[in-house]
């Protein structure tokens, strides 16, 4: 985990940055998962930080893993329900129970054809009352949703690649970077990392990987 502490203005350099609160408080940490199951679990230690209102805006290629992220998100908040990709009805809605959050909306804006239809979508209301939103392509509904998120961007390692070692073993790694924006992500990124440090002393893993 690579933790830039509060100076990420660059932090767009290796993705993860959907704009937004130009110029103010961010964090960045960023790590590679080696397989589905542990995207599931770094997606629980972002679902142990969450607090009713939250915004997440899952960015990344078609087939990154933000679907996959959602699902672990949702799983880590106790959603009884199959979380399904929204790709069609753009916002699916489900009960949940985690410390005082009971709504979780997952939105995909990917068939979204104008951004004034985000507003249509009436997900700022939804987190004003208190939902959790995790928001695919949420880009692109910035900043109508709000100036504050956590962006979770997801990116797919290429096997052959340097970074990617040895090709048998890193076949399905993701690069997921996490980017706390504004005021209210602000003083979150020391309890995301300790979380993640203490799922990796569980993990089997060599060093340097995450
Ligand atoms: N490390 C990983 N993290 C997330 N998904 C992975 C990983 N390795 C393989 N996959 C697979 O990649 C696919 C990701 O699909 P999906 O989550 O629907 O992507 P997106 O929503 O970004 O289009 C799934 O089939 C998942 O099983
Ligand atoms: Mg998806």
């Amino acid at each position: 985990m690579v933790d830039d502490g509060e100076s990420c203005s660059n932090s767009s350099a290796a993705g993860g940055d959907a704009g937004g609160d130009a110029g103010g408080e961010r964090w960045r940490l960023e790590g590679v998962t080696r397989s589905l199951e542990e995207t599931w679990r770094l997606a629980s230690c972002v679902a142990g930080v969450l607090r009713r209102g939250d915004l997440v805006l899952l960015t990344g290629e078609l087939g990154a893993g933000k679907t996959a992220f959602a699902q672990g998100v949702a799983r880590a908040l106790r959603v009884e329900e199959a979380v399904t990709s929204p790709t069609f009805t753009l916002v699916h809605e489900y009960n949940c129970s985690f410390r005082e959050i009971d709504t979780l909306l997952h939105a995909d804006l990917y068939r979204l054809e104008a951004p004034g239809e985000v507003e249509e979508l009436g997900l700022a209301e939804m987190l004003d009352y208190g939902a959790v939103g995790l928001v695919e392509w949420g880009e692109r509904g910035v900043p109508v949703l709000g100036e504050s998120y956590l962006e979770v961007h997801m990116e797919a390692l290429d096997p052959g690649g340097v970074d990617a070692g040895d090709v048998g073993e890193y076949q399905e790694a993701r690069l997921v970077t996490c980017v706390g924006v504004g005021r209210s992500w602000a003083r979150r990124g020391d309890a995301l990392r300790h979380s993640i440090e203490e799922y990796l002393l569980d993990r089997d893993v060599e060093g340097g990987v995450l």
